[in-house]
């Protein structure tokens, strides 16, 4: 239940819609964004008026501190549409909520709950005809937050901009994917920034990841940066695990992501009675359920990847193959109930749809 004051939006809707150009049963992640984004600055210690416009470039300077220092932070979330074609969001609070604790890490100004969420349902509510209603498919929302400072010198911004755009997809990953777990590099460390959705985290990520991609693997499952026993995260999800009946994830703290669809995940599985060990998660301990056939099922879990199951996991040189992913009773049932959630084809119990 929002509590919050009505703000103004500026609103300058495009002359030319670009709809017509989308061939919605053709998209790739990413790639095609909708006719609007919206935009409220952050000057002299105040939000300025949040507006909403044409999606397009924007202006930057070179000196933009967000570009040399990574001062930047962002959101991933989805709308879809329910059974009577009306937009509606999934547990749009927990991302307002989590921007923030990012926001709080990185010295950067908190953005207030009116404009996030007023901000967000006037954008959904304009492009509202973008959001596809294919099975698996969502209009995809990255709202995000950076330094605007045009200033060469290593101290706190005094100025931001907060944008939300947003694009039609399918899923992330189009197939089960394959993935290495890596004892070399390292995505976080205790104290650091694992726990926030920085933008330097991803940019730190990206060399391991295409150093695995060039070895035919999908992605990484990171292990903590101290003794790479343990698992943490892959590169786009939180992640699962399934052995011998038991349902696993590792345990939230400061070099993971507080995922939300890790947590509608947990709460899904305990609605239907299936517990969920959050611990840590010994690699040696996957690797031996693997070698002994326990290892049911495996799966990353997030706004953009859904539920991705894996195919198969790496380690020192050995791959482990898992079982056949339509015989998953774990993937498939979060599938399943997530989806129907998003787009109301079932009923939410636990409050998390909020129609526009
Ligand atoms: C999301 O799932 O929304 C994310 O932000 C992950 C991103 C790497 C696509």
């Amino acid at each position: 239940m929002e509590n919050t004051t009505a703000i103004s939006i500026k609103i300058s809707k495009t002359p030319h819609s670009r709809i017509a150009e989308c061939d919605f049963d053709n998209i790739q992640f990413g790639t095609i964004f909708s006719d609007h984004m919206f935009r409220c600055d952050y000057e002299n210690g105040e939000w300025q008026q949040p507006k909403i416009l044409p999606y397009g470039p924007i202006t930057l300077a070179p000196s933009l501190s967000a570009l040399h220092y990574g001062q930047a932070i962002f959101e991933g979330m989805k709308a879809f549409k329910n059974q009577v074609n009306q937009p509606q969001l999934f547990r749009p609070l927990d991302n307002w909520k989590r921007l923030n604790v990012s926001a709080k890490r990185m010295a950067m100004p908190e953005v207030p709950e009116e404009i996030f969420m007023q901000g967000l349902k006037a954008l959904i509510d304009i492009d509202r005809n973008w959001i596809p209603t294919k099975e698996g498919s969502a209009l995809y929302i990255r709202p995000f937050l950076f330094a605007t400072d045009d200033f060469v010198g290593v101290r706190p911004s005094r100025n931001f901009s907060f944008i939300i755009f947003t694009c039609p997809v399918n899923s992330y990953y189009p197939k089960p994917i394959k993935v290495l777990i890596e004892e070399g590099y390292v995505r976080a460390s205790k104290g650091g920034v694992g726990f926030a959705k920085a933008a330097g985290n991803y940019g730190a990520s990206m060399l391991p990841t295409l150093e695995a991609q060039q070895k035919g693997f999908d992605q990484i499952i990171w292990t903590d940066g101290l003794s790479h026993a343990f698992v943490e995260e892959s590169g786009t999800t939180n992640l699962f695990f399934v052995i011998n009946g038991k349902v696993l994830t590792p345990n939230l703290h400061d070099t993971i992501l507080n995922g939300i669809t890790r947590d509608s995940c947990i709460k899904v599985l305990e609605h239907n009675g299936i517990a969920v060990e959050q611990r840590q998660i010994a690699v040696a301990e996957i690797i031996e359920a693997a070698e002994k056939g326990l290892l049911e099922d495996a799966f990353g879990t997030g706004t953009a990847a859904l539920i991705a199951k894996i195919d198969a996991i790496s380690f020192r040189d050995k791959t482990y193959q898992l079982p056949p992913a339509e015989g998953r009773k774990i993937s498939n049932l979060l599938y399943r109930q997530l989806e129907d959630i998003r787009t109301s084809a079932a009923e939410d119990p636990f409050g998390w749809v909020v129609t526009i």
